[in-house]
């Protein structure tokens, strides 16, 4: 087996130990020879303290890889095979303000959803065009695989306005839902009776699933794990609040949400609780950034070696069997079937052929080859269409800096109230966001001399 060189950006990341544990589970169909974590300056201390970890681990799995630290990305991406992403611009409390900001001013904040999500992509789409421009100096047949959120925004502009088609867009969430299907239905975690069938956007997408005999289950898992009836108790994912959906509504889907959908299903009750939470200091972010640091403390034990338990308490668990079974399929042309953010093609009838859409796909060597999905039926078609145009919105003003682009995409985002409240917001999350945001300079500079 060749060997290949990984380079992850945000290297420094409290999530790199799956990341790392995943290859090492993969030793037998992914030969790393190198594997560089990038990071920037503010990440440096974390970085350090991860890397540390990381040669620990592969040294305890007994194997002769070499884990590079790096702050220089250019050096790090010279003759990459593949460049993984998982930066946050502005580290965790640039996340606190995306969330709490829009709280202040009533309105739902979280990182990939509603305000908060569309200047996470401000932050970070500029840094991916970066990226992307060095990659096609140093390493021009690489693939990206990103992870960074908002994933799919973030997969849409390096393919769409990076041009760098070798793009692959990636999330946990699919991960997950695949697991509650088969608790639901009392089958193994491995095994692999059940169908899944995802269509969307990234935490924006819906399933199907049929059993071995081609019967479709859907409205079989649906009553188990949403009927009010349920005496089965299903583990969510940690991040987002379990608010119970409308029954009578998700019946009437006829597919399954993934928990994202609590955020616009059930905006009302999903904003209370949150306002809840941003009174009391207890918003995500600000609980994240408490793990972290205790994760941080255990990754400096030098005894330690492996991954420690207290990660999967975060959102983003098994994020690294997306991760490393995507580069394993396409190195060996494996053809498992994933769900990627990846181009329509036609794939969800609905939509523009080269929007990126989240969907099951058979990843060859060549990429992932979608499933094709057909049509949604209304109550899903108007929504899903709406959501993408508002993301396309916010990538174009990511990528230009223009703010009436912007307020659009605030004007077209179903969490933010309309009016004259969407541009009171924009103005001062664009003024709180002033280091990382330098495609609106010019308007924030005009915003501040108005104060
Ligand atoms: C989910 C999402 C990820 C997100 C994570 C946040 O897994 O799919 O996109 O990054 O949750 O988890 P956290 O523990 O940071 O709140």
């Amino acid at each position: 087996m060749e060997k290949i060189k990984i380079v992850t950006i945000g290297g420094g990341s409290s999530y790199t130990p799956e990341l790392i544990e995943g290859f090492i589970n993969r030793r037998d169909e992914i030969n790393v020879g190198e594997l560089w974590l990038v990071d920037c300056q503010e990440g440096e201390e974390k970085q350090r303290i991860v890397g540390a970890l990381a040669r620990r681990m592969v040294k305890e799995a007994g194997l002769d890889w070499k884990i590079e630290l790096t702050l220089d990305r250019r050096r790090a991406l010279k003759d990459a095979d593949f460049v993984t992403t998982q930066f946050r611009v502005g580290l965790l409390d640039a996340r606190i303000r995306d969330e709490r900001i829009p709280l202040k001013h009533g309105m739902m904040g979280q990182e990939t959803n509603g305000a908060g999500g569309i200047f996470k992509a401000f932050r970070t789409i500029p840094v991916i065009m970066d990226i992307i421009r060095d990659m096609r100096e140093l390493c021009p047949d690489a693939w990206l695989v990103n992870f960074t959120n908002p994933s799919g925004m973030v997969t849409e502009a390096a393919i769409k306005y990076g041009k760098w088609e070798k793009t692959v867009g990636l999330c946990n969430v699919p991960i997950r839902y695949e697991k509650l299907c088969k608790q639901a239905m009392g089958i193994a975690e491995d095994s692999e009776e059940l169908f899944t069938k995802f269509a969307g956007l990234n935490h924006f997408h819906w399933h199907r699933v049929w059993d071995k005999k081609g019967n479709e289950v859907t409205a079989e898992i649906m009553e188990k794990v949403y009927s009010p009836d349920s005496e089965t108790e299903f583990v969510g994912m940690a991040n987002v609040m379990e608010i119970p959906f409308l029954y009578d509504q998700l019946k009437d889907l006829k597919v399954l949400p993934c928990t994202y959908h609590r955020y616009y299903y059930a905006a009302d009750q999903m904003l209370s609780a949150y306002l809840e939470q941003y009174k009391n200091h207890e918003t995500r972010a600000e609980k994240v950034k408490q793990t972290e640091k205790e994760l941080f403390e255990l990754y400096k034990d030098p005894n330690l070696k492996g991954k420690p338990e207290q990660l999967t308490q975060r959102g983003g668990t098994y994020y690294s069997d997306a991760a490393c079974e995507l580069i394993s399929s396409i190195l060996n042309d494996k053809r498992t079937k994933m769900v990627v953010s990846t181009k329509n093609n036609g794939a969800i009838a609905d939509m523009p052929y080269d929007s990126i859409i989240e969907i099951s796909s058979i990843i060859t060597s060549h990429g992932p080859e979608p499933l094709n999905w057909g049509k949604f039926d209304a109550s899903i078609r108007g929504v899903l269409q709406a959501q993408k145009a508002m993301e396309e919105l916010t990538i174009e003003a990511a990528i230009t800096g223009d703010y009436g682009r912007a307020l659009q995409a605030f004007m077209s985002n179903p969490l933010i109230k309309h009016g004259e409240s969407a541009q009171i917001l924009l103005d001062e999350m664009l003024v709180e966001n002033k280091k990382y945001l330098p495609q609106f300079a010019g308007k924030i500079h005009e915003l501040e001399e108005a104060k």
